[in-house]
């Protein structure tokens, strides 16, 4: 009789503990379906809240969009993005406040390519880059569309054209393109140096080198300098004035390399581009000036005032010396490296030059055979 009783009075506990149970699972599903669909209404327009869960019919809450985290923010948009010149600027120039970053972030550098068509050199490039991937992007902006055709898929240069424009030399729209390219480099977080170069540039160091190079540089790299005469203070207008003084007219190489802080700068100013490109556009060569004015004069101090990139005007003319085939030896490539004593981070050292030009597409077969193992590429 006892026991009977015993096992009823389990049965019972049983039977309550079972209901209680699962009321308790229902309530709680509720609670999480209402949670999750409160945070879906935030991110979306009242009236798409009210078409999304009419009177009477079950809510499934819709699965969260996966880049709601940082993780989808840090990433960078598809490089043929649909952004006008406008837009894209107005999104790179976008500046974190807190300058610590809450992620192991390991800086890149970008190597922009200002080209016409393809990149003639890039089966060099590519051994050069061979082995650092993450530690490099690149990014080509050719206003020839057949340039992406004939770039392999297995090429680090695949898919990395840019939404491009015409280029005229001389003009204010190279500028354009120049600006368009570090926008665009800089809508990827990691990128820290950016450096432009041209179809005909080479580089004189190993990955290795350069990359340190320029990360633990303290200083900026683009050439500036005053100049009487025709080709420097007389390409000036007075149209520019008060903006831009005679006394502050530079002119350097338009083969830049700079950190992310002054990339945003040179992006976002409006005010001195504005000048360049209403009074500064066919023999006055924007491309040598802009820049080298703009920075002189807002962040001069920032700047070592030189350039990376090597190139020899010695025979005078409007073109620099052309390098071919026959010219790429290994006693020239080592006069490049060496080239003369200059200063990094406020010391002499030898290393004045991690880039060269203007070389053709004769000299790829040679610089192949040579440049590899002189430079001690990652083989
Ligand atoms: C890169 O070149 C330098 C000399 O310029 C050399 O000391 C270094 O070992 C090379 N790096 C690699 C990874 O081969
Ligand atoms: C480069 O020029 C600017 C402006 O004249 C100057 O402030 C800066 O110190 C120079 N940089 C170096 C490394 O001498
Ligand atoms: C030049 O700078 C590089 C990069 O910091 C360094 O590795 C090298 O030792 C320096 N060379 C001289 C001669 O100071």
């Amino acid at each position: 009789m006892k026991s009977t009783q015993n096992l009823l009075s389990v049965m019972l506990v049983f039977a309550f503990g079972l209901f209680f149970g699962v009321t308790l699972i229902f309530h709680l599903k509720d609670i999480s379906f209402s949670l999750r669909f409160t945070q879906f209404s935030l991110s979306t327009t009242p009236s798409a809240t009210s078409t999304a869960a009419p009177a009477g019919v079950d809510l499934v809450a819709p699965p969260l969009p996966v880049d709601l985290g940082l993780k989808g923010f840090l990433k960078p948009p598809e490089l043929m993005h649909h952004m006008t010149d406008e837009e894209l600027i107005w999104r790179a120039s976008m500046v974190p406040k807190v300058r610590d970053y809450p992620f192991e972030r390991t800086p890149k550098v970008a190597f922009l390519f200002l080209t016409r068509g393809p990149v003639v050199l890039a089966p060099l490039w590519e051994r050069f880059f061979k082995g650092y991937d993450g530690l490099f992007t690149i990014y080509v902006h050719s206003s020839d569309s057949s340039a992406k055709v004939t770039v392999p898929k297995d090429s680090v240069f695949y898919g990395r054209r840019i939404p491009s424009k015409d280029v005229e030399w001389g003009k204010v729209n190279m500028v354009e393109a120049e600006r368009r390219l570090l926008a665009n480099a800089l809508l990827d977080f990691s990128n820290q140096r950016f450096v432009l170069l041209s179809e005909a540039c080479i580089p004189l160091f190993n990955f290795s080198t350069v990359y340190s190079y320029l990360v633990n540089s303290k200083h900026n790299f683009v050439e500036s300098y005053d100049l009487e005469g025709a080709v420097g203070r007389g390409r000036y207008s007075k149209k520019m004035a008060p903006i831009v003084k005679i006394k502050e007219w530079r002119k350097g190489s338009q083969w830049f390399e700079m950190d992310r802080d002054l990339a945003i700068e040179v992006i976002a100013d409006k005010m001195y581009f504005s000048v360049f490109h209403d009074f500064c556009n066919g023999k006055c060569y924007a491309d040598e000036h802009y820049i080298p004015t703009f920075v002189t004069k807002k962040f001069g101090e920032t700047n070592s005032n030189r350039t990376l990139t090597f190139v020899d005007w010695a025979k005078g003319g409007p073109h620099p010396t052309k390098y071919t085939r026959n010219d790429v030896t290994k006693d020239f490539l080592m006069k490049l490296r060496n080239d003369k004593s200059c200063e990094y981070n406020g010391k002499k050292n030898q290393t004045c030059h991690l880039f060269a030009r203007k070389f053709t597409s004769h000299a790829l077969d040679r610089l192949l055979r040579i440049a590899p193992k002189l430079m001690q590429f990652n083989l």
